[in-house]
């Protein structure tokens, strides 16, 4: 088991012309501009693509933990404390 922390709540959002080498294929193509967008949050159930499970993480406070269960299911954990913090 692993326990990884996600601290943003929105998809790394990447257009296809930041990718190295993608001009050329973007020449051929029809394609003038796309955006992939990769889970950042950890949700998602078709990673490494942002299925749209982030937004249940909207209303989190900052300053707390929350695990989520398969089915999505929220629960506080409790704060986070950096290795500085006196526990
Ligand atoms: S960022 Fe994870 S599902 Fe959208």
């Amino acid at each position: 088991m692993r326990i990884v922390i996600h601290e943003k709540n929105e998809p790394y959002k990447i257009k296809i012309k930041d990718i190295q080498g993608i001009e050329k294929l973007v020449e051929q193509s029809k394609i003038m501009e796309y955006e992939l967008h990769i889970c950042a949050c950890g949700l998602s159930q078709n990673k490494p693509f942002c299925d749209g499970s982030h937004r249940i993480t909207r209303d989190e406070n900052p300053d707390n933990i929350y695990a989520y269960n398969e089915n999505k299911e929220r629960v506080n954990v409790g704060k986070f404390y950096s290795s500085k913090d006196k526990i």
